[in-house]
């Protein structure tokens, strides 16, 4: 299972104060230093996190995969084109929104993402969808030629902190079915958004699920446990519940 860190809440940190410190830069090579397979950024059209500027720095120091998500715009396919990515992630954005909400609205916002999808794979930029865990976001994804999906885990993790770390059984076996879905018609399927520590291992047991994208859990931890250890926890969580060691 390949582990991508999500460094934006790193840059939070900063934008609170307009400093220069942290540098999510800094933080993304603790990660990689750490074990990561990969860096994780949302530049947003707001611009209330990461920065340009990062992105930039992060595409010369990143060793390992740089995954920008980013909204389906024209501004955005540019960037991604400029920086090369190793791999974009499209994602619904709204202003208003404290993170990320849903998945994409893959059939309302078809001509949108279809556009952003030609222009981006048509250059060698492989795309991935965020999408919620559903049979017609799967089918959808792969009809318009995404290579790749992430799987929302948001609903997952809500309802098994709503029942106080009880089963979330339903969410789970709804992401055990997208993967396999997703699989059966030839896609790299990734998961991601509210994973922790506690709720990972279940996630991390679905096989047909790659790789997973974490950013709050870690960052949070890391602030008082230090990023090296942080990061080396969460693999140790995903590892035990990839083996069936957290049962
Ligand atoms: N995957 C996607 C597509 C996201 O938008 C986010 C949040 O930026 C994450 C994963 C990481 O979510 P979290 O910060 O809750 O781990």
């Amino acid at each position: 299972m390949k582990l991508h860190v999500n460094v934006d809440h790193v840059a939070t940190l900063r934008q609170a104060r307009g400093t220069r410190y942290p540098d999510p830069v800094w933080a993304a090579s603790l990660v990689e230093l750490a074990g990561a397979d990969g860096i994780t950024v949302h530049l947003r059209e707001d611009r209330r996190h990461i920065q340009d500027r990062d992105v930039r720095v992060l595409r010369q120091s990143v060793r390992g995969v740089l995954n920008l998500e980013m909204a389906a715009t024209d501004e955005m396919v540019k960037i991604a084109r400029e920086v090369r990515a190793d791999v974009v992630t499209l994602v619904p954005e709204k202003r208003e929104e404290r993170t990320t909400e849903g998945g994409l609205d893959v059939v309302g916002a078809r001509a949108a993402i279809g556009k952003a999808i030609e222009a981006l794979v048509g250059d060698g930029i492989p795309v991935s969808l965020f999408i919620d865990p559903s049979e017609e976001a799967i089918q959808a994804s792969k009809e318009l030629g995404a290579p790749r999906v992430e799987l929302h885990t948001g609903d997952y993790c809500e309802k098994l902190h709503a029942v106080q770390h009880g089963p979330g059984d339903e969410e789970l076996a709804r992401l055990h079915r997208a993967a396999t879905r997703g699989r059966e018609l030839g896609l790299h399927v990734a998961a991601g958004h509210g994973l922790d520590y506690d709720n990972v291992g279940a996630v991390s047991a679905i096989r047909e699920i790659t790789e997973l994208n974490i950013g709050h859990a870690i960052v949070a931890r890391a602030v008082l446990v230090g990023m090296e250890r942080a990061v080396r926890e969460m693999r140790e969580a995903i590892d035990r519940g990839r083996s069936g060691r957290d049962e």
